[in-house]
């Protein structure tokens, strides 16, 4: 089956069964290898990339239902890692062994296009399926307030306060 597609803003076209996964076809096909495959059955955000602007499990989205539509890994979260995620990413330190990290991302740049102030409890909410097996959620949800400040900053505006406690427990 011929799917068409875009990926980070450019045009991809594949020729590969119809119910291959979105994330074979990101990492074998177009070798984007960012995109981590964890358990393969939407269980643990590894995989997670955004179609039309929404979080989805690559493991688990067939190609045939991206035809025609927008994706983004995270090699095209920006040209040169300085989304305000990444740039938190760094300040905080927040991965450990980094397998989940591509995941994690993906997961709060949506949150933040739709929340760009988001409380404990939304951030909470929407990494909920993203699994960190090194246990580094206080820093991610530390790193997606820090994140916000620094949108806000540039816009002019306040953000909530960066998450309480310790980022290294
Ligand atoms: S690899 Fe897709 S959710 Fe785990
Ligand atoms: S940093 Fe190791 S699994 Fe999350």
């Amino acid at each position: 089956m011929s799917i068409t597609f875009t990926v980070n803003g450019k045009q991809a076209s594949v020729s590969v069964p119809a119910d291959m996964p979105l994330l074979w076809v990101l990492r074998d096909v177009l070798e984007l290898t960012g995109t981590k495959f964890g358990c393969g059955i939407a269980q643990c955000g590894a995989c997670t990339v955004h179609l039309n602007g929404a979080p989805i499990r690559s493991c688990i989205t067939p190609i045939s239902a991206v035809q025609g539509a927008s994706i983004r890994t995270i090699e095209g979260l920006s040209p040169d890692g300085s989304h305000p995620l990444q740039r938190a990413w760094v300040e905080l330190d927040v991965p450990q062994c980094g397998y989940c990290q591509a995941g994690q991302l993906m997961s709060a740049a949506a949150l933040l296009a739709r929340t760009p102030n988001p409380t404990d409890a939304e951030i909470d909410a929407a990494m909920n399926g993203n699994l960190c097996r090194c246990g580094t959620y206080l820093r991610i949800r530390q790193a997606i307030h820090r994140a916000a400040e620094m949108v806000a900053a540039a816009a002019g505006q306040g953000a909530h306060p960066t998450g309480s406690g310790d980022p290294n427990r």
